[in-house]
Protein backbone atom coordinates (compact mmCIF):
# COMPACT_ATOMS: atom_id res chain seq x y z
CA UNK A 1 0.00 0.00 0.00
CA UNK A 2 1.78 3.28 -1.11
CA UNK A 3 1.06 5.80 1.80
CA UNK A 4 1.08 10.02 0.94
CA UNK A 5 2.09 11.69 3.79
CA UNK A 6 4.08 15.81 4.53
CA UNK A 7 7.75 15.42 4.44
CA UNK A 8 9.22 15.36 7.42
CA UNK A 9 13.07 16.90 8.56
CA UNK A 10 14.10 13.48 9.23
CA UNK A 11 13.19 12.31 5.25
CA UNK A 12 15.85 15.33 4.13
CA UNK A 13 18.56 12.07 3.50
CA UNK A 14 16.32 10.27 1.63
CA UNK A 15 14.40 12.91 -0.38
CA UNK A 16 17.70 13.77 -1.57
CA UNK A 17 18.99 10.06 -2.42
CA UNK A 18 15.49 9.98 -4.82
CA UNK A 19 16.26 13.51 -6.30
CA UNK A 20 19.84 12.27 -7.38
CA UNK A 21 18.69 9.25 -8.85
CA UNK A 22 16.52 10.53 -10.64
CA UNK A 23 18.21 12.97 -12.00
CA UNK A 24 22.08 13.06 -12.08
CA UNK A 25 24.75 15.50 -11.56
CA UNK A 26 23.02 17.37 -14.11
CA UNK A 27 20.25 18.71 -12.13
CA UNK A 28 22.44 21.46 -10.52
CA UNK A 29 22.57 23.42 -14.11
CA UNK A 30 18.77 22.82 -14.72
CA UNK A 31 17.15 26.72 -14.80
CA UNK A 32 14.01 25.42 -12.62
CA UNK A 33 17.16 24.68 -9.78
CA UNK A 34 18.12 28.18 -10.20
CA UNK A 35 14.68 29.35 -9.32
CA UNK A 36 15.18 26.95 -6.35
CA UNK A 37 18.66 28.37 -5.22
CA UNK A 38 18.35 30.55 -2.03
CA UNK A 39 14.86 29.66 -1.43
CA UNK A 40 13.30 27.22 0.64
CA UNK A 41 9.97 24.99 -0.41
CA UNK A 42 7.01 24.78 0.72
CA UNK A 43 6.73 22.46 3.62
CA UNK A 44 2.90 22.58 3.78
CA UNK A 45 3.14 20.92 0.30
CA UNK A 46 6.42 19.21 0.32
CA UNK A 47 4.51 15.17 0.48
CA UNK A 48 6.52 11.71 0.44
CA UNK A 49 5.02 8.53 -0.51
CA UNK A 50 6.02 5.63 1.43
CA UNK A 51 5.82 1.90 1.02
CA UNK A 52 5.83 -0.39 3.59
CA UNK A 53 7.77 2.10 6.08
CA UNK A 54 9.98 3.62 3.32
CA UNK A 55 10.28 6.33 1.41
CA UNK A 56 9.84 5.92 -2.25
CA UNK A 57 9.10 9.27 -4.16
CA UNK A 58 9.31 12.99 -3.10
CA UNK A 59 7.72 16.58 -4.78
CA UNK A 60 8.19 19.66 -3.44
CA UNK A 61 7.29 23.49 -4.48
CA UNK A 62 8.59 26.64 -4.80
CA UNK A 63 6.94 30.42 -4.78
CA UNK A 64 7.53 32.01 -7.68
CA UNK A 65 6.50 35.06 -9.34
CA UNK A 66 5.13 35.66 -12.59
CA UNK A 67 4.87 39.41 -13.55
CA UNK A 68 3.43 40.60 -9.81
CA UNK A 69 1.09 37.25 -9.42
CA UNK A 70 2.33 34.61 -6.97
CA UNK A 71 2.27 31.35 -8.32
CA UNK A 72 4.11 27.70 -7.56
CA UNK A 73 6.62 25.83 -9.17
CA UNK A 74 6.48 21.86 -8.95
CA UNK A 75 9.74 19.59 -9.06
CA UNK A 76 11.51 17.76 -8.26
CA UNK A 77 9.12 14.97 -8.63
CA UNK A 78 11.08 11.82 -8.20
CA UNK A 79 10.20 7.94 -7.99
CA UNK A 80 12.26 5.47 -6.48
CA UNK A 81 13.79 3.73 -10.33
CA UNK A 82 12.44 -0.12 -9.04
CA UNK A 83 8.56 1.30 -8.31
CA UNK A 84 8.12 3.68 -11.97
CA UNK A 85 5.37 2.98 -13.37
CA UNK A 86 2.82 2.31 -10.81
CA UNK A 87 0.95 5.24 -10.67
CA UNK A 88 2.95 6.69 -7.39
CA UNK A 89 4.20 9.75 -9.62
CA UNK A 90 0.92 11.04 -10.37
CA UNK A 91 -0.93 9.80 -7.38
CA UNK A 92 1.87 12.08 -5.66
CA UNK A 93 0.83 14.70 -7.67
CA UNK A 94 -2.49 14.45 -7.26
CA UNK A 95 -2.32 14.94 -3.35
CA UNK A 96 -0.11 17.71 -3.42
CA UNK A 97 -2.00 19.41 -5.90
CA UNK A 98 -5.16 18.67 -3.69
CA UNK A 99 -3.85 20.56 -0.93
CA UNK A 100 -2.58 23.66 -3.04
CA UNK A 101 -5.68 24.13 -4.32
CA UNK A 102 -7.07 23.68 -0.69
CA UNK A 103 -4.55 26.25 0.75
CA UNK A 104 -5.88 28.87 -1.98
CA UNK A 105 -2.97 29.09 -4.56
CA UNK A 106 -4.04 29.76 -8.05
CA UNK A 107 -1.54 28.39 -10.86
CA UNK A 108 1.28 25.82 -11.06
CA UNK A 109 4.22 25.79 -13.15
CA UNK A 110 6.74 23.10 -13.95
CA UNK A 111 9.49 22.42 -16.36
CA UNK A 112 8.45 18.72 -17.56
CA UNK A 113 7.34 16.40 -20.58
CA UNK A 114 3.72 17.60 -21.73
CA UNK A 115 2.49 13.70 -22.52
CA UNK A 116 3.29 12.41 -18.70
CA UNK A 117 2.22 16.07 -16.54
CA UNK A 118 -1.06 16.11 -18.98
CA UNK A 119 -2.25 13.14 -16.94
CA UNK A 120 -2.99 15.53 -14.07
CA UNK A 121 -3.94 18.56 -16.38
CA UNK A 122 -1.12 20.24 -17.37
CA UNK A 123 -0.68 21.75 -21.00
CA UNK A 124 2.43 24.09 -22.45
CA UNK A 125 1.92 27.62 -21.64
CA UNK A 126 3.72 28.35 -25.34
CA UNK A 127 0.53 29.21 -26.79
CA UNK A 128 -0.13 32.39 -24.73
CA UNK A 129 3.77 33.35 -25.07
CA UNK A 130 3.27 35.61 -22.32
CA UNK A 131 4.59 33.90 -19.93
CA UNK A 132 8.63 33.38 -19.96
CA UNK A 133 11.30 31.79 -17.93
CA UNK A 134 15.18 33.31 -17.18
CA UNK A 135 17.75 31.26 -18.76
CA UNK A 136 18.15 28.40 -21.41
CA UNK A 137 15.19 26.61 -21.02
CA UNK A 138 13.10 24.78 -23.78
CA UNK A 139 9.58 26.60 -23.68
CA UNK A 140 7.31 23.83 -25.55
CA UNK A 141 8.42 22.09 -22.01
CA UNK A 142 7.17 25.39 -19.85
CA UNK A 143 3.41 23.95 -18.43
CA UNK A 144 1.02 25.34 -16.45
CA UNK A 145 -1.85 24.08 -14.73
CA UNK A 146 -4.59 26.99 -13.32
CA UNK A 147 -6.21 25.80 -9.80
CA UNK A 148 -8.47 28.65 -9.94
CA UNK A 149 -10.56 29.02 -13.54
CA UNK A 150 -8.58 31.25 -15.92
CA UNK A 151 -5.54 32.28 -13.80
CA UNK A 152 -3.01 31.34 -15.80
CA UNK A 153 -4.86 33.24 -18.73
CA UNK A 154 -4.68 36.31 -16.62
CA UNK A 155 -0.59 36.06 -15.86
CA UNK A 156 2.15 37.73 -18.19
CA UNK A 157 5.93 38.49 -17.39
CA UNK A 158 8.89 36.32 -16.92
CA UNK A 159 8.80 33.86 -13.61
CA UNK A 160 11.32 34.86 -10.87
CA UNK A 161 11.79 33.83 -6.97
CA UNK A 162 9.15 34.87 -4.98
CA UNK A 163 11.38 35.74 -2.28
CA UNK A 164 15.02 34.86 -0.85
CA UNK A 165 15.42 32.86 1.90
CA UNK A 166 19.42 32.22 1.90
CA UNK A 167 22.21 34.09 0.52
CA UNK A 168 22.98 33.12 -2.96
CA UNK A 169 26.12 32.93 -5.36
CA UNK A 170 26.76 35.96 -7.54
CA UNK A 171 27.04 33.82 -10.35
CA UNK A 172 23.58 32.61 -9.92
CA UNK A 173 21.88 35.74 -9.28
CA UNK A 174 21.46 37.72 -12.75
CA UNK A 175 19.31 34.48 -13.84
CA UNK A 176 16.12 34.57 -11.68
CA UNK A 177 16.22 37.87 -10.04
CA UNK A 178 13.91 38.72 -7.23
CA UNK A 179 10.59 40.35 -8.19
CA UNK A 180 10.55 43.69 -7.87
CA UNK A 181 7.86 44.71 -5.08
CA UNK A 182 4.40 45.62 -6.34
CA UNK A 183 2.88 48.66 -5.40
CA UNK A 184 0.11 48.90 -2.89
C1 LIG B 1 8.83 10.72 -14.20
C2 LIG B 1 8.52 9.93 -12.93
C3 LIG B 1 8.35 10.89 -11.77
C4 LIG B 1 7.22 9.15 -13.16
O1 LIG B 1 6.88 8.49 -11.95
P1 LIG B 1 6.01 7.14 -11.98
O2 LIG B 1 5.58 6.83 -10.59
O3 LIG B 1 6.76 6.09 -12.70
O4 LIG B 1 4.79 7.60 -12.85
P2 LIG B 1 3.34 6.93 -12.86
O5 LIG B 1 3.47 5.50 -12.47
O6 LIG B 1 2.45 7.78 -12.08
O7 LIG B 1 2.96 7.05 -14.38
C5 LIG B 1 3.59 6.16 -15.27
C6 LIG B 1 3.07 6.41 -16.66
O8 LIG B 1 3.61 7.65 -17.14
C7 LIG B 1 4.41 7.40 -18.27
N1 LIG B 1 5.56 8.30 -18.23
C8 LIG B 1 6.52 8.34 -17.30
N2 LIG B 1 7.42 9.31 -17.61
C9 LIG B 1 6.99 9.86 -18.75
C10 LIG B 1 7.49 10.90 -19.59
N3 LIG B 1 8.60 11.56 -19.29
N4 LIG B 1 6.77 11.21 -20.69
C11 LIG B 1 5.64 10.56 -21.01
N5 LIG B 1 5.13 9.57 -20.26
C12 LIG B 1 5.80 9.22 -19.16
C13 LIG B 1 4.83 5.95 -18.13
O9 LIG B 1 5.18 5.42 -19.40
C14 LIG B 1 3.58 5.33 -17.59
O10 LIG B 1 2.63 5.15 -18.61
P3 LIG B 1 1.48 3.99 -18.51
O11 LIG B 1 0.65 4.32 -17.30
O12 LIG B 1 0.72 4.17 -19.78
O13 LIG B 1 2.22 2.71 -18.37
C15 LIG B 1 9.63 8.88 -12.62
O14 LIG B 1 9.85 8.12 -13.77
C16 LIG B 1 10.95 9.51 -12.18
O15 LIG B 1 11.20 9.70 -11.00
N6 LIG B 1 11.82 9.82 -13.17
C17 LIG B 1 13.11 10.42 -12.88
C18 LIG B 1 12.96 11.86 -12.49
C19 LIG B 1 12.17 12.65 -13.52
O16 LIG B 1 12.41 12.54 -14.72
N7 LIG B 1 11.22 13.44 -13.03
C20 LIG B 1 10.36 14.24 -13.86
C21 LIG B 1 11.08 15.40 -14.39
S1 LIG B 1 10.26 16.19 -15.72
Amino acid sequence: MTIYRLERQEDAGAIDALVAQGFGPGRFAKTAYRLREGVKHLPELAFVAEREGELVATVRYWPIDVGGAPALMLGPLAVRNELRGQGIGIGLMERSLNEARTLGHRAVLLVGDEPYYGRVGFTAVKPNGRITMPGPVDLNRLLGLALVEGALDQMAGAIRRARLDEPIAASSAPLAPLAMPTKQ
